[in-house]
């Protein structure tokens, strides 16, 4: 198994666009919750490779907003570490609850989701059409809607 360290970005450090621009293909809307936010970093042999956001909803509840892995490194396992790294940091900082949000389109990302605890529990309808000034397809379907994905933490 290679060394994988996530760690929490110090402030001030640079951010990693390329990634989280993977996830999330406006910059507009990064920048929105990124100023409330913790970055955490997977990093290997020194370079960043992946990438959450946590962001607080409240003070009960917080929500992964950005998860990427760069592509050279994806389906290693990463992004399942950085999930169950976001979910014992959410236990440390005694949230109650941890959602998630991905696309209709998102197949591969709703699997790994419910692999990792999370349940579908709301749909917000047209979403992606309504926020987004171009639209955005995935596995060759509009990403239309997004769903919510939430799990309690004990
Ligand atoms: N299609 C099919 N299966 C997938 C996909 C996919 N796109 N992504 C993950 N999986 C499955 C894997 O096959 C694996 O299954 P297994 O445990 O049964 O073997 C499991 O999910 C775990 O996969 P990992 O290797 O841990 O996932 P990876 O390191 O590739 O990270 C991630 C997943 C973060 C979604 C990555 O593919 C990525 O960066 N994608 C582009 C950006 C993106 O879409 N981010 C999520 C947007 S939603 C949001 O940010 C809140």
């Amino acid at each position: 198994m290679n060394n994988f360290i996530i760690s929490l970005l110090p402030q001030g450090s640079t951010i990693p666009y390329e990634l989280l621009l993977l996830a999330d293909p406006s910059y507009q809307a990064i920048e929105i919750y990124l100023p409330y936010s913790d970055v955490f970093v997977v990093e290997l042999a020194h370079k960043v490779i992946g990438v959450y956001v946590l962001y607080p909803l409240n003070k009960q509840e917080s929500e992964i907003k950005n998860i990427a892995v760069l592509e050279k490194y994806q389906g290693k396992g990463i992004g399942k570490l950085l999930l169950q790294h976001a979910i014992a940091e959410a236990r440390k900082r005694a949230y109650k609850k941890l959602w998630i949000g991905t696309s209709n389109a998102s197949i591969g990302q709703l699997y790994l989701y419910q692999q990792q605890g999370f349940e579908i529990t709301e749909l917000k309808k047209n979403f992606f059409i309504d926020n987004y000034p171009e639209p955005i397809f995935e596995n060759g379907l509009q990403c239309k809607h997004i769903l919510m994905l939430c799990q309690p933490i004990e």
